[in-house]
């Protein structure tokens, strides 16, 4: 973890004393979109160097963790036919690191609500990692901090640590460095529009690399003022993300979906992440529940969601 720009004010649930849960422990987390994705070249270990700014909006997973003799996952909900119960499961190799780092036994049964659509963009295979994480803590009473928890995630994915944290964060090395950055408390609001099929975040970068798509390296600084502006028009001209042209590469319909967004009054339109989900910024509530019917209407995606940023990461119920 790198230091703080600034704090954010949400700590009380890691001040708790720490105690083994006898009762189940249900964790939300949320989902991410980058408000801003620049990808440099590729490293020797085959990861991208990033400066990107990671935003958690209101569309949630929820995990249980129960007492159990065994580690076990059971799902249910969007797109989980789709998905391995195994040992290779985000979840499970959370679970397994967080044992080996305290010494706990990697006992539990867990069980994972998914709401977050898969391969989609939104980091949803992440946050249930970061979610394992907090919910076996917890479950376990291993009363690790937050920072300590991150560092676990950062072992297992790139996105993983911020979904421990959330709120909008500035996200550096190849994205498991996270600082947190103020926003004074200002809601924004978002519409997604959600592919029928997924995209491989692999094969994203893989096809970024092909086209050489790379942008100018830099700080985001007019994004970072805009989100402390709270105004939307300015926040619409600072969205940002270097791996929508190799999305709609591999997926060129998606110039159809930010087409019709931007048709039907978004503020901006961007591909959220690797992809494929797109994201629309609105101008407040109303306007996020309008456009979202507008987009409905045109049957251009599988689903249209709206969704509010900042919240909190992944959280004990
Ligand atoms: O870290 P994570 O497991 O989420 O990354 C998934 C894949 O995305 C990696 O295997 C890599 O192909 C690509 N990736 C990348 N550079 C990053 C993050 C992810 O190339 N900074």
């Amino acid at each position: 973890m790198t230091e703080p720009l600034f704090s954010e004010d949400d700590d009380e649930e890691f001040d708790r004393p720490r105690l083994a849960a006898h009762g189940p422990v249900r964790v939300r987390v949320p989902a991410k979109i980058n408000l801003h994705l620049h990808v440099g070249a590729a490293r020797p270990d085959g990861f991208h160097e990033l400066t990107t700014v990671y935003h958690a909006i209101g569309l949630y997973d929820e995990i249980t963790a129960r007492r159990g003799d065994t580690l076990t996952l059971t799902m249910e909900g969007e797109g989980t036919g789709q998905l391995s119960l195994g040992e290779d499961n985000l979840v499970i190799r959370a679970a397994r690191a967080l044992a080996a780092e305290t010494g706990h036994d990697a006992h539990a049964r867990l069980h994972l609500k998914k709401q977050i659509p898969i391969a989609a963009g939104l980091a949803g295979g992440s946050a249930d990692a970061a979610a394992a994480l907090v919910a076996c803590d917890q479950l376990w009473g291993t009363g690790l901090s937050r920072d300590d928890l991150a560092g676990i995630a950062a072992t297992l994915g790139s996105d993983i640590p911020f979904l421990v944290l959330g709120g909008t964060a500035l996200g550096t090395g190849r994205g498991e460095l996270v600082s947190p950055i103020l926003t004074g408390g200002h809601a924004w609001h978002w519409v997604l529009a959600v592919a029928e099929e997924g995209l491989s975040t692999p094969t994203v970068y893989k096809t970024f690399d092909e086209l050489g798509a790379q942008s100018e390296a830099g700080t985001p600084d007019g994004l970072l003022a805009a989100l402390r502006q709270k105004d939307p028009d300015v926040l619409a001209e600072h969205l940002a993300n270097d791996l929508q042209a190799a999305a709609l590469h591999l997926r060129p319909e998606l110039r159809g979906v930010l087409d019709a967004g931007l048709d039907a009054g978004a503020l901006a339109g961007l591909v959220s992440g690797s992809g494929p989900t797109v994201v629309f910024l609105a101008e407040d509530a109303r306007h996020a529940a309008l456009l979202a019917a507008d987009l409905e209407a045109t049957n251009c995606c599988r689903a249209v969601r709206t969704a509010v940023g900042p919240v909190p990461g992944a959280r004990v119920l």
